[in-house]
């Protein structure tokens, strides 16, 4: 499957006039890849995945950020606007540059590694249709909308856009997310001895098989009491019944059979109209299915800019993200001991995030970063601060890193 998804990549990448194995090297003729548990690598990232792939690194997730399309004056170039009529229109050169890093990045994700995406409206589409090409339509996994300020682009016309969106895909069907982990919030409204719950799951078989004739013996009478408490015997023969019947008055069945229910009936919870519920306990570090829609302060724009602002002491960077969006889509897309890769890594926010994780829950995430050594504009407010390429401003934030923490450690290639 894999080899059929690489030949796949090869045709399409020649389709698109592009010959990833071909790529020059000239300019690094001899790469270290280097072992610290962070690595970032200067120089163009088609040269350094070349690299990469030769050396058959492998890698568990791989998030990117790349340059949206935007036409506008950042520090880094976003224009990459086709004046030709291919079927891909004025977006042919984007996908071009994204299909020859795309292609490799596939190729260096383990058979189980995902892929995130940070994009905005104007090259979604486009990179959905590249990625079903190069990942293959069933690995699609998401595409998450994340608010990304509360009043969006006044500037548009039309609409105040106010989201952008992660796209997920897996290398394979192999390819799981972790989850996010559950708050012990609101809905977490009821309590007992064992601990705060709620009830969302009714203990009444659904579906397929649910009938009481598919399994007899699961269709027994429940006792229960004022408190929601529930009982296979009306020892005080004070308390209601409860059968497994449904709105439609259908006998269907309990989930588990009598004596389960017996051994676990503190697991039960019954309404006062005697409906019966599995309790759902909230326990620490539970990860439950991400939601598509992330709305949190925590993500906003702003957010990152005042980031930058405390750790560079100037606003030096145009298109950070927030740390903490980023710490919580590594977070719900890999293990605590991945290896990451973010081959756009700007401001190197993903470097950040990943060692806020580890130092938060003991893990050991390695990460590597790639980012171009274009020069900076004398008239942009990096270079005032010193800084002469943009890689240099990814350098500082991992050298600021392990000033504050020294079990932060890096290297430079
Ligand atoms: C949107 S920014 C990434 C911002 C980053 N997520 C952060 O939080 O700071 C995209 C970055 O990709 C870099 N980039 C663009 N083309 C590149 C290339 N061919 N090789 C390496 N880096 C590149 C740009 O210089 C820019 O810093």
């Amino acid at each position: 499957m894999n080899n059929q998804i690489n030949k796949l990549n090869q045709d399409f990448a020649l389709s698109l006039n592009i010959q990833p194995d071909l790529l020059p090297l000239n300019y690094l003729p001899k790469l270290s890849l280097g072992s610290a548990s962070c690595r970032l690598f200067r120089g163009d990232n088609a040269v350094v995945l070349k690299h990469l792939v030769e050396q058959n690194e492998e890698f568990d997730f791989c998030y990117i950020d790349p340059p949206y399309n935007t036409r506008n004056k950042f520090i880094y170039d976003d224009l990459r606007v086709s004046k030709g009529h291919s079927i891909w229109g004025s977006h042919a050169q984007w996908i071009e540059f994204m299909a020859e890093r795309l292609i490799p990045l596939h190729k260096i994700l383990k058979k189980n590694g995902i892929i995130a995406i940070s994009i905005d409206d104007y090259e979604q589409p486009y990179l959905r249709v590249l990625l079903d090409k190069i990942f293959g339509e069933n690995n699609f996994i998401a595409c998450i909308a994340v608010c990304r300020s509360k009043n969006g682009k006044g500037s548009k016309p039309g609409i105040s856009t106010n989201h952008e969106y992660v796209v997920l895909y897996g290398k394979s069907s192999d390819s799981k997310l972790v989850g996010v982990r559950e708050a012990c919030d609101a809905s977490y409204d009821k309590k007992d001895i064992y601990g705060h719950f709620k009830v969302n799951g009714l203990f009444r078989k659904k579906g397929d098989g649910s009938r009481r004739e598919d399994r007899p013996t699961m269709y027994y009478p429940l006792y229960f009491d004022k408190q929601g408490n529930v009982y296979t015997e009306n020892l005080s023969g004070d308390l209601k019944s409860a059968y497994p019947i449904d709105s439609k008055g259908i006998e269907r069945r309990w989930l588990w059979g009598r004596d389960k229910a017996s051994q676990e009936s503190w697991k039960l919870y019954a309404s006062p109209n005697g409906v019966i519920y599995v309790k759902n306990y909230f326990t620490e570090g539970k990860r439950v299915k991400p939601k598509s829609l992330w709305i949190d302060n925590r993500y906003l724009t702003e957010r990152a800019t005042n980031q930058i602002k405390e750790i560079f002491g100037s606003k030096i960077f145009d298109t950070p993200k927030p740390i903490d969006l980023i710490e919580d889509i590594i977070d719900c897309c890999c293990d605590n001991n991945a290896k990451i890769i973010d081959v756009f890594a700007g401001s190197g926010t993903t470097a950040h995030a990943a060692h806020n994780l580890n130092v938060r829950d003991g893990g050991n995430r390695t990460v590597v970063l790639v980012e171009q050594e274009q020069k900076i504009a004398s008239s942009h407010e990096a270079f005032a601060f010193g800084y002469k390429t943009i890689a240099d401003i990814t350098e500082d934030r991992l050298k600021r890193l392990s000033t504050n923490d020294n079990s932060f450690c890096y290297e430079v290639l």
